[in-house]
């Protein structure tokens, strides 16, 4: 198939282009570059021997999709798209509320309009809030969302239910995604966010490699086994796959679907310490912070409908994952 990726040259889209190229799809990439830099391409290109057609464009711009649609033959759509930092989403909610459900809406109407009707979304675990079910299936109610970013994930879901109840020729995935962590093994691309992370992983490297003095561990009096939060570490690459098995689903007309992909592995944050020390050798210093605002004591996925339906399942552990983390930030001290 031909795959169109907005955002494609972001964190989670850059490595999505490897694991789809290795399953034979062709790829294009729209991205605004808000949020990365156009050298997660070049660096895609060592991995995969060719450089994926891009397009600079803000999804919002509905002339320059039309015009990627009229270029392109596109089979399907893997919306990347979209801003996810908690914290600014909290200061900024305009911004957020524009960019993600905007940038939604007019791809979903250039799509409609060029009969493209497969589509990918990237969603999140935090549509579960607070999760009424430890571990979380799809069946788990969609919980309160404390901040607008997570607010556009879950609305973005109801759009997108709604508009496949209205026409069943569309096919449209919701895949919830858990932590994704790690990079590449080539340690070519990985994650490289701008400015101080907000994130337990890249929080870490950086201190690892000095740039940081010291993690804040956000609290030690969670009701969990040591006291700090427990999330679903996913390895990026494993993540990726699991679009390649979205696809799969699209292809065999799966109307609507959603899956959670995890790993349905539970560490704390003080776990993921430990690991990250153990797999690469280097101390990770550390002090208890308060509570972080927004923040569940626990929150892990049960994978098994993506296993039964996909035939996926998360291969890597939380050592490799710290591995190629580190071994990213090691190559790239400074990001791209
Ligand atoms: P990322 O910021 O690295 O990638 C998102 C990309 O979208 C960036 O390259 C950015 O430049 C681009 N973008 C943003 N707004 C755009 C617009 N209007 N037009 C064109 N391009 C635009 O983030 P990521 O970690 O790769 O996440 C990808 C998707 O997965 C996002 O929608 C995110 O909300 C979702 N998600 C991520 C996580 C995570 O932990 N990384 C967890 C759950 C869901
Ligand atoms: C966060 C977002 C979530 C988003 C996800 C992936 C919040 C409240 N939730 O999830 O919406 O989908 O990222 O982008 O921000 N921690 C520390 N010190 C740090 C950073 C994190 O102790 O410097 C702890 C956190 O308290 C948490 C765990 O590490 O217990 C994981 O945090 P993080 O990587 O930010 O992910 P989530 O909070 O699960």
């Amino acid at each position: 198939m031909n795959i169109l990726l907005t955002g494609g040259a972001g964190y989670i889209g850059s490595h999505t282009i490897v694991e789809l190229d290795k399953a034979g799809h062709s790829v294009v990439v729209v991205d605004n570059l808000v949020n990365s830099s156009e050298e997660s391409l070049n660096r895609v290109a060592k991995i995969i021997g060719k450089q994926v057609p891009f397009v600079k464009a803000d999804v919002r711009d509905a002339v320059s999709m039309n015009a990627i649609f009229d270029k392109y033959k596109i089979d399907a759509v893997i919306n990347f798209a979209g801003l996810k930092a908690v914290g600014e989403s909290v200061a900024k909610p305009l911004e957020y509320y524009e960019n993600n459900m905007n940038a939604c809406f007019v791809l979903l109407n250039v799509m409609r309009k060029h009969n493209c009707k497969n589509f990918i979304f990237s969603s999140s675990a935090t549509v579960y809030g607070d999760p009424a079910i430890i571990p979380i299936t799809e069946e788990c109610p969609k919980g309160e969302c404390t901040n607008p970013y997570g607010k556009t994930k879950s609305m973005l879901e109801e759009v997108l239910i709604d508009l496949q109840k209205a026409d069943p020729e569309w096919n449209i995935v919701l895949l919830r995604y858990f932590n994704p962590i790690g990079a590449h093994e080539s340690g070519l691309i990985g994650e490289n966010p701008n400015g101080i992370p907000n994130n337990l992983m890249p929080y870490i490297t950086q201190t690892a490699v000095g740039l940081r003095k010291e993690l804040g561990v956000f609290g030690n009096d969670y009701d969990t086994p040591d006291g700090t939060g427990v999330r679903d570490y996913i390895h990026v690459c494993d993540l990726a796959a699991g679009h390649v098995c979205a696809l799969q689903a699209i292809d065999r007309k799966c109307g609507l679907a959603i899956y959670n992909l995890g790993t349905g592995h539970g560490y704390s944050v003080l776990d993921v310490v430990r690991a990250f020390e153990k797999a690469n050798g280097v101390k990770v210093p550390y002090s208890i912070k308060p509570r972080r605002a927004g923040d569940i004591a626990t929150c892990y996925c049960n994978p098994a409908k993506a296993k039964a339906e996909l035939g996926w399942e998360a291969k890597y552990g939380i050592e490799e994952m710290c591995r190629d983390a580190w071994n990213f930030q090691k190559n790239n001290p400074e990001g791209y």
